[in-house]
């Protein structure tokens, strides 16, 4: 039994699906707990790709068992058009369990996103347009419609009134927009709520039931800790925390059942939408990053932003979320270049920083300090074991273990599933204490 935590550990699309279904084949349950369909998490196998939004990546196992937790905002529209597109690719979806306790993204919250982006204007945070920051305005406001609630059609009909009443004040006052119908909304969502009926569940009781049978749970984690609402770049963040410490309460598990926290890392990184990236690259080297790693959103095609790999930024969520373990990916994508540079500190106002300033200004003018290590020119994609490695792709790897504190235990080099180097089994609970002892180095 292990309950292993897997969250992004930079600014999202770390490659978390890949690892998650590598790791779901010997687990009972993988279970999303926060963010909705602004994620996206691509999959790759034998039998073609997969990009899930809110379906956890471990349903391409037959045996495991799949979550979305009550810390997730579900777009159930969406949710059913995923689903009936696995279910298409003979992906058996009764497997499929939503917490009666998630919130719904409505109508109006993919509308606000809109509305209030365009009222940005320049300052726009660049947000995915999947409703998602509304819904958590709702859902802490305590104007949230649940997954339960869709269940009851009078009890749905009467919050949908009356929040529906603001909701178009705004809507028509503030952006001068017409107002949405209550009718068509009820009826379109109660709809919703009868096709997913089945699976909508309570499920922190499955939780608690596969910890007192000491089964494997993995906790996927969507976007990714620099991304997260306290300790992101704010305001240029989503708005859920994306930190290890909210994987329990929004899967509905106590603290201390987590064994073990696994960050996953690019071998350089990655931005989508505004705010401050100091090791971006606008140079050679960053086209051949999105060119070689295929760097467009999965989700939304954007192109994403690409930069050396900053070790500030990464030790500093390392230790926010007291990781076990580092998972290091795309290290193909760094096979032709001569040289390779880590970012190991930031000059700030003619001081050496090292750790993530707080405001975004400050972040902003940080001017990364590198170090720069030789590259490996060659090809890594059929490497199975860490010793068939180059010699400069180890000191590069070793390099990041130093600057992140953190053992690695896993190395990904291609997106196929199974081209992935074990280093250390990340569930195997005994061997990996013994050699690992819990935050040993800090
Ligand atoms: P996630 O949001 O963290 O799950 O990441 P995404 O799926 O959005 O983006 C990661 C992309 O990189 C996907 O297209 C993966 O198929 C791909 N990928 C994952 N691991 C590797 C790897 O080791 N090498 C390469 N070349 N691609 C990878
Ligand atoms: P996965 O799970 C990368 C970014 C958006 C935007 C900011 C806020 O695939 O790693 P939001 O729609 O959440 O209000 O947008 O967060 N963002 C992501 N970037 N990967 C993601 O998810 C993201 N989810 C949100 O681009 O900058
Ligand atoms: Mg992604």
């Amino acid at each position: 039994m292990t309950v292993l935590a897997i969250i992004g550990a930079q600014w999202g699309d770390e490659g978390k699906g890949k690892i998650v279904d590598e790791l779901s084949m010997h687990a009972d349950f993988v279970v999303r707990y926060q963010g909705g369909s602004n994620a996206g998490h691509r999959v790759v196998h034998e039998q073609g790709e997969f990009s899930f939004r809110l379906v956890p990546s471990g349903i391409l196992f037959p045996n495991t068992k799949c979550i979305i937790g009550n810390g997730v905002v579900v777009d159930p529209k969406g949710l059913l058009a995923e689903m009936e597109e696995l279910q298409n690719r003979g992906i058996d979806m009764s497997r499929l369990y939503i917490s009666e306790r998630a919130h719904v993204v409505m109508p109006y919250h993919f509308l606000l996103d809109r509305f209030e982006e365009e009222a940005r204007g320049a300052d726009k945070i660049g947000t995915t347009q999947r409703g998602i920051s509304p819904a958590y305005v709702d859902k802490h406001a305590r104007i949230g419609i649940r997954m339960a609630d869709l269940l009851d059609v009078d009890t749905f009909r009467a919050k949908l009134a009356t929040i529906l009443q603001q909701k178009n004040r705004m809507i028509t006052q503030i952006y001068g927009q017409p107002p949405l119908s209550l009718e068509e909304i009820h009826g379109e969502y109660f709809g919703y709520g009868q096709r997913l009926r089945s699976h909508i569940t309570d499920t922190q009781a499955m939780l608690h039931e596969a910890l007192f049978e000491r089964k494997t749970i993995l906790l996927e984690g969507a976007q990714g800790a620099l991304l997260d609402i306290d300790f992101g770049t704010y305001p240029y963040v989503t708005s859920s925390s994306t930190m290890a410490a909210n994987a329990s309460s929004g899967a509905g598990l106590p603290p201390h059942s987590i064994d073990r926290v696994v960050g996953v890392y690019k071998a350089y990184i990655t931005r989508v939408g505004s705010g401050p990236m100091p090791t971006e690259l606008f140079d050679v080297s960053g086209k051949i990053m999105r060119d070689r790693g295929h760097e467009y959103g999965t989700n939304t095609g954007r192109e994403r932003r690409c930069g050396w790999f900053d070790a500030v930024a990464g030790r500093f969520v390392a230790q926010l979320n007291g990781m076990d373990a580092a998972v290091i990916t795309k290290l193909d994508v760094l096979d032709t270049l001569p040289t390779i540079k880590i970012c190991t500190s930031y000059q700030l106002k003619g001081k050496m920083v090292h750790s993530l300033p707080a405001t975004q200004s400050d972040l902003a003018a940080c001017e990364p300090v590198y170090e720069e290590l030789e590259g490996w020119q060659c090809d890594t994609t059929g490497v199975c074991t860490y010793e068939e490695l180059p010699g400069a792709a180890k000191m590069y790897l070793k390099r990041l273990e130093e600057l992140l504190e953190t053992p690695l235990a896993m190395v990904s080099v291609s997106p196929q599933r199974g081209r992935t180097i074990q280093i250390q089994d990340v569930l195997a609970t005994p061997e990996y204490d013994a050699r690992y002892p819990r935050n040993a180095k800090r």
